[in-house]
């Protein structure tokens, strides 16, 4: 795992942006996983102004989110794929037809999930796979007691996560109680994964994921067994850290022999 400690929110979503914005210049019809919540918010938001003043196009880019509430129609004010509507693409010129975020009301929710594995497949499988992480450790809606080997499915929201996401809804009551997601195995089958956390909730999670053991106790551990993982934080959300000084020298050493590019 490649992991980037910078200095503020800013400076992380600065760098999530441009490391996408490498990708889609290099690929320009590239396979993006995309993520929701208010992590990813500022990034989208620099990805924006790079459409905008730059001219980064997304016209040949496909994308698979990562999730949806279950129950919830598209244009409901909080399903994500409204979310990602609002935040994403209605600014940018990608083609909505080749976006995708699973159903929030499939007719049979074993077949919308089989099929959305298919479909990850068929667009030849994602190049880079953002995510955010809960409280709990959870990627996607995959909540600790999830499989590491888990597929796109129907799950529950576990209780930090419902507490979490109502203030999005206003109230406890109104979040929904399970999503589609795709699964840790979907996820960790993305050429690369890049995750970002910001602020000190979600220290612990990152502390856990990046060095804690294996295990369905914290999804985000499942990260360690993929070879292309790049972790933003800023410094509140790495100040759990028991290696934190060996990231740091381990970025200033790769660096200074020119081996990576910088946000
Ligand atoms: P947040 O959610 O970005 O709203 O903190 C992250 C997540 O639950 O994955």
């Amino acid at each position: 795992m490649r992991v980037v400690v910078l200095e503020d929110e800013s400076a992380v979503a600065d760098a999530v942006a441009a490391h996408f914005a490498s990708l889609i210049r290099r690929k320009p019809d590239a396979v993006l996983g995309l993520a929701t919540g208010g992590t990813p918010v500022g990034a989208y938001q620099r990805l924006i102004e790079l459409h905008r003043r730059h001219g980064l196009s997304f016209r040949q880019i496909s994308s698979f989110n990562l999730d949806e509430y279950l129950g919830l129609d598209e244009d409901h004010p909080q399903s994500y794929r409204r979310f990602m509507n609002e935040q994403l693409f209605d600014p940018i010129d990608i083609d909505k037809n080749r976006t995708r975020v699973p159903p929030g009301r499939p007719d049979d929710i074993r077949t919308a999930c089989q099929r959305y594995e298919d479909e990850i497949v068929a667009a030849g499988g994602i190049d880079l796979q953002l995510l955010g992480i809960g409280r709990d450790g959870h990627i996607a809606f995959n909540e600790p007691g999830s499989s590491l080997a888990s597929r796109t499915r129907c799950t529950t929201l576990a209780a930090t996560t419902i507490l979490d996401n109502a203030r999005f809804f206003g109230s406890e009551d109104l979040v929904p109680r399970a999503a589609l997601t795709m699964g840790i195995g979907t996820i960790l089958d993305a050429r690369q994964i890049l995750l970002m956390a910001t602020g000190s909730g979600k220290a612990e999670a990152i502390a856990g994921s990046i060095e804690g053991p294996v295990s369905s106790r914290v999804p985000g551990s499942a990260l360690q067994l993929h070879p292309d993982v790049v972790v933003y934080l800023d410094a509140a959300a790495a100040h759990r850290l028991e290696y934190l000084e060996y990231y740091l020298e381990s970025e200033r050493t790769h660096r200074s022999l020119g081996l990576l590019p910088f946000p």
